[in-house]
């Protein structure tokens, strides 16, 4: 993605469907239904957006989550997905850790934290949008990236699980797959791209990525076809995380040995550990009817609510421990990673 900003984009015609919506924080804990169902604590921290029918174990065979939920902190009301990443940490030079605030990104100011979703029938720099893609069914959920990765060698496996270190809120490039090494003046982006090709059968599958996979050849950006183990594309689901490092830029807080210094709730401060968790929970068929229509960010086939409307939707904390202000050790146990 080549973009100095997002803002130029929303000066262009809108042609077909390409979704951009915020989505605020529905709540901040070490609950993962995807990976460690029915565990609470689970082994490391997540920051969560989307429906409130979020929750400790979430089997498909437990219903729909549409049905279930009652309200969704996304601006597209019929959302009821839920989208999750680890979270940010800075590390003191004395040794104690401060979570790092997310903010929104260009265009969702007032959102308490969250993120901002992307779903795209083409790259995000084609404008005009015109593929067609299959919209995940109920029940569909995945996962990308390895929380347990440290290398680039294994990051590689990704390829589009990047960072931006922001010099302002419009910046778009350059991405790193590790963190930025030097202080980023409006903050430190996460870009998490899911693969897009579905194996057309399985809702999910033991690993929750096999079921999916990139393109054969090329990639999604420039066209690449899907292989015939699993030939159907489904939309460019991306999640764009802002964690507003503004604060923690002060050098004279930084390792002396001149490393940067945040790491994941996964305790990984090289970057490549970056994943991210999907649970599709669209109300009927809405996500197929926007993917089909001239949607270009806003989106008139889809039913929308205000920002505040959508950060009044929360749900119960259900792991009760600090996670705010200074900690002496990021929350949860180390070497217990099963992700
Ligand atoms: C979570 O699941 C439990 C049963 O396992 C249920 O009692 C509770 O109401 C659920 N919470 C939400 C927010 O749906
Ligand atoms: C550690 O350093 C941070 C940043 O300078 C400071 O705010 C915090 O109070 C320090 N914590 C301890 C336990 O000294
Ligand atoms: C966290 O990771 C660092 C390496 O970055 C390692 O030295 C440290 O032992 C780890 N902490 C725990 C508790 O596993």
């Amino acid at each position: 993605m080549h973009l100095n900003s997002l803002t130029a984009l929303a000066l262009v015609a809108p042609a077909s469907a390409l979704l951009r919506f915020g989505c605020s924080q529905l709540v901040v804990e070490r609950t993962d239904p995807l990976v460690n169902p029915g565990v609470a604590p689970s082994p490391h921290l997540h920051q969560i957006i989307g429906g409130n029918a979020f929750n400790i174990s979430m089997r498909p065979e437990d219903g729909d989550i549409a049905e279930k939920a009652t309200c969704t902190t996304c601006q597209f009301s019929e959302d009821f997905s839920n989208y999750w990443t680890a979270v940010l940490f800075f590390k003191a030079r004395n040794g104690s850790y401060h979570r790092v605030p997310q903010v929104p990104n260009i265009g969702f100011e007032g959102s308490n934290g969250g993120m901002t979703v992307y779903y795209m029938q083409d790259g995000l720099a084609n404008y005009q949008q015109t593929s067609k893609v299959t919209a995940f069914k109920t029940g569909f959920r995945m996962l990308v990236g390895e929380a347990n990765y440290r290398t680039k060698v294994q990051a590689n496996r990704f390829r589009q699980i990047t960072y931006t270190c922001l010099k302002e809120a419009g910046t778009r490039y350059p991405e790193s797959m590790d963190f930025p090494k030097a202080p980023c003046a409006y903050g430190i982006m996460s870009n998490v791209r899911f693969p897009t090709c579905w194996d057309g059968k399985n809702l999910d599958s033991p690993d929750h990525q096999s079921h999916m996979s990139y393109p054969e050849t090329g990639t999604f950006e420039n066209g690449g076809p899907c292989p015939s183990s699993h030939p159907v594309r489904v939309p460019q689901l991306m999640y764009e995380v802002i964690w507003d490092t503004k604060k923690f830029n002060n050098k004279e807080d930084w390792p002396e040995d001149g490393s940067q210094p945040f790491v994941w709730s996964m305790n990984d401060s090289t970057g490549f550990g970056s994943h991210g968790d999907y649970m599709f929970g669209w109300k009927d068929d809405s996500l197929q009817r926007a993917m089909d229509s001239p949607c270009y960010v806003n989106c008139p086939t889809l039913k929308m609510q205000s920002i505040a409307v959508g950060n009044q939707c929360t749900v119960p904390t259900v792991v009760d421990e600090p996670i705010n202000g200074w900690l002496k050790a990021l929350p949860g146990s180390w070497g217990q990673e099963s992700e």
